[in-house]
């Protein structure tokens, strides 16, 4: 994805509560909720309400887009959010893997205890129904998609939009509901959304393009030294600041301007524009805390 079709999408009060209660109102109607973020930055992809907003649901947390995420990371991340209670899968959608792992976890772990029920009650036909939500960019739809066979319509991802809600129907026994409205990020947390802003999911103009790549070289510097060297033939010292990193992809890729000058404009595009498309290698950017 380049600059020119990054989503810019604001968020209003209005906007916010208007999906508050759209996900308070369809909560009866389905059995758990599935929660799709990042699976390079998890948390800061979630939106901040979903613990409040889906109050007692079972829930499922999908890490999608793990193909350009850290393989150890995404594992520590599952551990996490097991050992806070949620049952979570890691999802690849280009490739598809993990895909076939999402219905067994919910019907067999997420929702283990209602279907033990069902089946002392004679109900083990019923359907389940899973509420899907996620902020946008995350790939809500491409999991619809990719789950269901289907090309369904993309939801509308402009606050005030209308757009109905939408059942999918997987198979006999399962449904889910795509809902309409957009979950925000969590803008009022810088870092969480400079982190955003690095995968894309928010508009980059919360930062010029140049200060947001040389955080993102600062980030890579730091936790993943050897993806600098093996891409731009840079080598990481301690006393570099991320604008020196900048300059130095931009000299080792000749990105001049007239006069000797480097072209950091262009290197901040590449940086960014490689580091979204996987190029820079498989890149967590946070990793759960203790006090997470
Ligand atoms: P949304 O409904 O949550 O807003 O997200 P959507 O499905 O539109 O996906 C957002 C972008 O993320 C899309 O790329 C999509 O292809 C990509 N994507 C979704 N799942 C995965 C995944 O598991 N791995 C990777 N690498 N990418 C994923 P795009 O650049 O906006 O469009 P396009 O490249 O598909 O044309």
């Amino acid at each position: 994805m380049d600059n020119t079709d990054m989503k810019q999408i604001q968020w209003f009060p209005g906007h916010m509560a208007k999906t508050r209660r759209l996900i308070a109102a369809n909560l009866k109607l389905v059995d758990a909720v599935a929660e799709i973020v990042d699976a390079r930055a998890p948390l800061s992809s979630r939106n901040p309400e979903m613990d409040s907003m889906t109050k007692n649901k079972p829930r499922l947390v999908i890490l999608n887009k793990c193909d350009l995420a850290d393989e150890k990371a995404t594992q520590s991340w599952i551990n996490y959010f097991k050992n806070n209670g949620i049952e979570a899968v890691a999802v690849d959608c280009k490739s598809g893997r993990g895909l076939k792992n999402i219905l067994p976890a919910v019907k067999n772990k997420v929702l283990a205890e209602l279907m033990a029920k069902r089946e002392q009650n004679g109900m083990s036909g019923a359907a389940v129904r899973l509420m899907v939500v996620g902020i946008p960019n995350v790939g809500k739809s491409t999991v619809i998609n990719r789950l269901s066979g289907a090309k369904h319509a993309k939801a509308e991802d402009r606050p005030g939009v209308t757009r109905t809600k939408q059942w999918v129907k997987l198979d006999k026994s399962t449904e889910l509901l795509d809902m309409p409205g957009v979950l925000w990020p969590k803008f009022e947390d810088q870092d969480a959304a400079v982190r955003l802003a690095f995968t894309g999911a928010i508009s980059d103009d919360i930062l010029d393009i140049e200060t947001l790549a040389a955080k993102l070289l600062l980030f890579l510097a730091n936790g993943y030294p050897d993806s600098l060297k093996e891409r731009y033939k840079v080598m990481p010292e301690a006393d570099m600041s991320g604008f020196d990193l900048l300059e130095s992809v931009g000299r080792k890729r000749g990105m001049m301007i007239s006069g000797g000058e480097i072209n950091t404009e262009r290197a901040a595009i590449t940086v960014i524009d490689e580091f979204r498309s996987g190029k820079l290698g498989r890149i967590t950017l946070e990793m759960p805390q203790k006090r997470d």
